[in-house]
C-alpha cells in the first residue's frame, strides 16, 4: 500500500499516477492507503481531483485523506513524504517519534532533487529504509499529465532495500529511471547531480535571455527577438537530444573560426565576456573531442589567453 504525506502538485499527481496504474492493470501493490496533509482540506481536494480525474468510475477510490500522520504510517508499506524541501526535516522529526516499531520495514521516501535520503530523513534513516525518488519534470500543478509522468525520468537514491522496493515500483509502471551509487558522499552526489538539471533548464533561460537582450540591442522589439530566436533555439534543443553534443554543434568554435569569435568578445561587457569565454572553452573540449585531428589552435589562443586591456 502507497500513503502520502504532503497533498500538494507532486504528491497528488503522483498518487494520480500510481491510482491509474493500480485500477488499468490491477497492480494491487500500488493500491493508495492515506493522505496526509498540513492542512485536511488540501488531503480532501487531492481526493476529489482524483476521483473527478479517473478513467474508471466503477472502481472505488481507496485512498482516504486523514489528519493523522501516524494513520498513513500505520495502514502503508511505502510513504511518499512530498512536502517541500524545508519541511522534510520536521516530518522526518514527527516519523521519528512514532517510534522504531511504527516504522519497522517502511520505506521512506522523499522526491527532493537535491537532498540525500540520509539528509532529508536523518533521524529516521537509523530506524527505517529510506530513499529519494526524483522526478525530473516539472509539476506545475495537481493535475500533471499522466503522459507527462510516463515520459519524465526517475533518480532513486538510498539504502538497498528500499531502492531495490521503489525499483520494482518504477518497473511496474514502466516509468524510465536509474540508480545512484551514492555510498561515499550522497550529499554531494545529490547537489551535483540536481546541478546538472539547473544547467540545461534554469541556466539555459540565462542563455536565452542575453540572446533576447543582444537582439534588442540591435533594435529588435522583445516579441520579434523571441520569435526570431525560438525556430534557432528549439531546433538546437531536438539536434542536442537526437544526435547528441558531438553532432548537434555548428558555430565559429568548432570551425576554429577565432577572427568571429574576437568580433564576439568586442561586443561585450567584462562579465559577458567571461560568460563567453567559459561556455567557449566547454565548446573547445567538444569540437576537439569531434575532431581528434583538426588543428584549433586560432581559437585555443583565442580562448586560453586572457584579454589585454
Ligand atoms: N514541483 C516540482 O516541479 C517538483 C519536481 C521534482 C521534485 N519536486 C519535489 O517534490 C516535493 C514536493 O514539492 P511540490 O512542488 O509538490 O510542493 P507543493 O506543491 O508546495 O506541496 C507541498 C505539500 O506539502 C504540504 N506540507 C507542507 N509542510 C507540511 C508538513 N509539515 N506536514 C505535512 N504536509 C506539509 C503542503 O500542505 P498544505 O497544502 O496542506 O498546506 C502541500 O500540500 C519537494 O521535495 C520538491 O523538491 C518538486
Amino acid at each position: 500500500m502507497l500513503g502520502f504525506i504532503g497533498a500538494g502538485k507532486v504528491g497528488t499527481s503522483l498518487a494520480r499516477f500510481f491510482y491509474e496504474y493500480y485500477v488499468h492493470k490491477g497492480l494491487t501493490s500500488l493500491a493508495l492507503s492515506a493522505i496526509y496533509s498540513k492542512h485536511l482540506s488540501s488531503a480532501n481536494d487531492t481526493i476529489s481531483l482524483i476521483s473527478k480525474l479517473s478513467c474508471d468510475k466503477s472502481k472505488p477510490l481507496s485512498l482516504v485523506a486523514t489528519s493523522s500522520l501516524s494513520a498513513v504510517v500505520e495502514n502503508s508499506d511505502i510513504i511518499f513524504v512530498t512536502v517541500p524541501d524545508t519541511a522534510i526535516r520536521a516530518v522526518d522529526e514527527e516519523l521519528f517519534l512514532l517510534g522504531s516499531k511504527a516504522l519497522k520495514d517502511k520505506v521512506l521516501v522523499h522526491c527532493s532533487g537535491v537532498l540525500s535520503a540520509q539528509a532529508g530523513f536523518k533521524r529516521c534513516s537509523e530506524l527505517t529504509d529510506t530513499v529519494s525518488l526524483h522526478p525530473m519534470l516539472a509539476f506545475n500543478s495537481k493535475e500533471t499529465p499522466i503522459e507527462s509522468i510516463q515520459k519524465a525520468f526517475f533518480t532513486l537514491e538510498g539504502s538497498d532495500t528500499g531502492v531495490e522496493k521503489l525499483k520494482e515500483i518504477l518497473c511496474k509502471t514502466k516509468l524510465q529511471h536509474a540508480v545512484l551509487n551514492s555510498k561515499d558522499n550522497p550529499d554531494r552526489l545529490k547537489a551535483k547531480y540536481h546541478l546538472a538539471s539547473v544547467m540545461v533548464s534554469n541556466c539555459v533561460v540565462g542563455l536565452f535571455s542575453m540572446g533576447q537582450n543582444l537582439l534588442c540591442e540591435c533594435g529588435f522589439t522583445k516579441d520579434e527577438a523571441l520569435k526570431a530566436l525560438a525556430p534557432l533555439f528549439i531546433n538546437n534543443a531536438n539536434n542536442i537530444v537526437r544526435e547528441g553534443v558531438n553532432d548537434a554543434l555548428t558555430g565559429p568554435v568548432i570551425r576554429d573560426d577565432a577572427i568571429t569569435v574576437q568580433k564576439h568578445l568586442n561586443c561585450l561587457n567584462d562579465d559577458d565576456k567571461k560568460l563567453y569565454r567559459l561556455l567557449s572553452k566547454k565548446l573547445y573540449e567538444i569540437s576537439k573531442n569531434k575532431n581528434p585531428d583538426k588543428d584549433y589552435d586560432n581559437i585555443k589562443t583565442l580562448l586560453f589567453t586572457e584579454d589585454k586591456k
